[in-house]
């Protein structure tokens, strides 16, 4: 994924930084490989589990403004799970997710800067909040998973994390309503939502009613 956005990129400028943006991201597995294996767990056999990123996020990444819609919505997700692990009880992952951190706020500030740029333009905006309107519903269910269940009971528990699946949705959802409203980008309808399964507690569904 990351990859291809330096092929869509529209500028020399934006190309560079999606190169740099890449070879971050491949550090970050890099760390993530090295957590599998301290573990004893084969990172390559995990990959190999995996289904292929533009069917796990349902989405065609062959376009500037898909990416654009990418950085702004689903690295963002990924960036409030890691912000979970960064005081988690397991030490090693703790300590492996504070640079990623760093990096990830470089990758949102340009996400926020692209979101501006698509705002300049009406037809450009237009087609933004038409790929947002697809990817948040999606996002949302597959970045953060269900909101209630035993597997999150225990991370909290034992302090592999520290906020519950709620908390870190309703976070991530209000760090980008900010940044929303600045430009008058609109949460998609909950039909959208209901429409890809995705499980929303009555406080995220507020969040997301207020801004439709
Ligand atoms: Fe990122």
């Amino acid at each position: 994924m990351f990859g291809r956005s330096i092929g869509c990129a529209p500028t020399l400028r934006e190309k560079l930084l999606a190169a740099a943006f890449a070879e971050e991201e491949a550090e970050h597995s890099g760390r993530l490989c090295k957590l599998f294996e301290d573990l004893g767990v084969d990172p390559e056999a995990v990959f190999r589990e995996r289904p292929p990123a533009a069917q796990f996020w349902s989405l065609d990444l062959d376009s500037w403004v898909h990416i654009a819609v990418f950085n702004f919505t689903v690295d963002r997700a990924g960036s409030h799970q890691i912000m979970e692990y960064r005081d988690s009880s397991y030490l090693p992952w703790a300590e492996a997710m504070g640079a990623v951190l760093e990096d990830e706020e470089g990758h949102y500030g340009n996400g926020v800067e692209n979101l501006r740029a698509f705002a300049r333009d009406k037809a450009f905006f237009a087609e933004f909040q038409k790929v947002y309107f697809g990817m948040l519903p999606i996002t949302v269910k597959r970045a953060f998973g269900r909101p209630t269940g035993a597997d999150n009971d225990y991370c909290v528990k034992v302090g592999l994390k520290r906020h519950t699946t709620e908390q870190v949705v309703n976070r991530y959802l209000e760090e980008m309503l900010g940044y929303m409203r600045e430009v008058g980008l609109k949460f998609p309808p909950m039909t959208a939502f209901d429409a890809v399964g995705a499980e929303l507690m009555p406080s995220t569904r507020a969040i997301l009613a207020s801004n439709q």
